[in-house]
């Protein structure tokens, strides 16, 4: 897959270990920054990973913060955009089984690495059911464009 990744300088550590991790996975990996642990904004790498998702450009997200709650508000006000905070593994499947999760967020100051990777790994793994979750997936594309 084509992975885009960022992170804040919380979650810079945890961003870099997962970009490696799925370098070696054999994905695809487009790195939006930040690219040191000086002091900067979650929106502004929360929006970057977005807006690739949005685009299409890439197939999946993955964006890092201190605790991966702000940098996934960001990531959510891009319409098009499904980002989740995991913190667990049955976050992730239930994220891509029932809400088409696009994005995974992560908490870099929360989240031990070895417990984000295979968060990630059932992340990218796990299928949408569709089915009733098609009409609700839906319902959240028409808020994407009440915010408009
Ligand atoms: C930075 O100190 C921290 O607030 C940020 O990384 C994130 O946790 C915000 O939600």
């Amino acid at each position: 897959m084509r992975i885009v990744i960022g992170s804040d300088h919380a979650g810079f550590d945890l961003k870099e270990a997962l970009r490696q991790w799925l370098h070696d996975a054999g994905h695809e990996v487009i790195d939006v920054g930040t690219d040191s642990e000086a002091s900067c904004d979650y929106p502004v790498f929360g929006a970057a990973v977005a807006r690739e998702v949005a685009s299409g450009d890439a197939d999946r997200g993955v964006a890092v913060c201190g605790s991966g709650l702000g940098i996934c508000m960001a990531a959510n006000k891009i319409p098009g955009v499904r980002a989740a905070v995991l913190r667990t593994a049955e976050d992730a499947e239930m994220s891509r089984r029932h809400n088409d999760a696009n994005v995974a967020c992560f908490g870099g100051r929360v989240t031990a690495v070895a417990e984000a990777e295979h968060a990630l790994s059932v992340f990218l793994g796990t299928d949408f059911e569709g089915g009733r979750h098609e009409r609700r997936v839906d319902l959240l594309a028409e808020l994407d464009a009440e915010g408009r």
